[in-house]
């Protein structure tokens, strides 16, 4: 069978229309600490993974004295065409009154999306010419831009291995988001799989391969991101790090998300030159104010 025309490519960056669109919430379930919530997208383009929305929605967003909140940037962790539109899934951890609000949505109530933005991933072959593979590495609440470039990768036939860690039970969601069984955990309190960190899974790998052919994608909190970053710069693997920055604007105006670049050229704005950055374009993952 052949896949829907949402998962058929991997593709390049798809550029936002202009302005916000109103979109409907169509589900909002729990998942081991986090929430998956989903809305549907009637107008605008299939996002590539990677790549990000800025969200808000409709009603009480913002304090209660009637001040607004920016909108908040989240990755696109699920995309699917059916009859009313895109279905977008979001991957939600409640960490102050943005996230709260999100989690606590209705369906049947409206959020606005902006998106979708930024620089998603590159297939294996463009980052590495003799890579012949992808090894997804994500940790926490970073497991959601994964889940969808892993569907993209299964429906354009390129092997995928997968490792996710999570710190504990009650942070452990998202995992049904991936569609697949052949996943190696890991769990800082041993709940499930390794017990220890999700780079101990990759340091094996990376043993064990051939380093230098192997294409590393890794979403998560800075300090697992940076760790990811030196492993693979070590071992002489080429990586992309799904990086994140406090985004007032998402779209390059605010300049709030800029981050170093590696080679002392000034800084790049992680919403338009990321989230997605190659290992070796920054200077470290590990971002002032990012990381839950
Ligand atoms: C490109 C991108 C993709 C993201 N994808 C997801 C996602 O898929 N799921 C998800 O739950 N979160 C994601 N985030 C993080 C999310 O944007 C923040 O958790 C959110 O903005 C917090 O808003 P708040 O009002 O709930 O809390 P705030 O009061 O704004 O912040 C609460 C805590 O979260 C931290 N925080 C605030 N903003 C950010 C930020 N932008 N990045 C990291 N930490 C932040 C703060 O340091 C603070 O400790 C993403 C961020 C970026 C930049
Ligand atoms: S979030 Fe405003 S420039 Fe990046």
């Amino acid at each position: 069978m052949s896949p829907p025309a949402s998962e058929a490519s991997v593709s390049a960056r798809v550029s936002a229309p202009l302005g916000r669109r109103a979109c409907e919430v169509a589900r909002n379930v729990p998942s081991d600490g986090y929430r998956i919530f989903s809305a549907i997208d009637r107008e605008g383009p299939e996002p590539a993974a990677g790549q990000f929305y800025m969200l808000a929605t409709e009603e009480r967003w913002g304090s209660s004295d009637g001040r607004p909140n920016l909108a908040r940037a989240f990755s696109v962790a699920g995309c699917e065409r059916d009859r009313e539109g895109l279905r977008l899934d979001f991957l939600v951890q409640d960490v102050g009154p943005g996230t709260g609000r999100l989690c606590a949505l209705e369906p049947g109530e409206r959020i606005w999306i902006h998106g979708p933005l930024g620089r998603p991933f590159s297939p294996p072959a463009e980052l590495n010419s003799g890579a012949a593979g992808a090894i997804l590495v994500g940790g926490g609440i970073g497991v959601a831009p994964l889940a969808l470039w892993r569907r993209r990768l299964l429906a354009a036939g390129t092997p995928a291995r997968v490792l996710l860690g999570f710190r504990d039970r009650d942070n452990a969601g998202g995992l049904e988001l991936f569609d697949c069984s052949e996943i190696r955990l890991a769990s800082e309190d041993g709940h499930r799989g390794h017990t220890g960190y999700v780079t101990d899974l990759l340091a094996v790998l990376l043993e064990g391969d051939d380093a230098a052919s192997a294409a590393v994608y890794a979403c998560g909190p800075p300090a697992m991101l940076e760790a990811v970053r030196q492993m693979c710069a070590a071992a002489g693997a080429r990586s992309e790090l799904a990086m994140e920055a406090p985004m007032a604007c998402g779209f390059g105006a605010c300049f709030g998300c800029a981050v170093p670049r590696a080679d002392g050229a000034g800084y790049m704005r992680l919403c338009v030159d990321g989230p997605v950055v190659r290992g070796d374009e920054v200077e470290t993952a590990l971002v002032a104010g990012s990381g839950h």
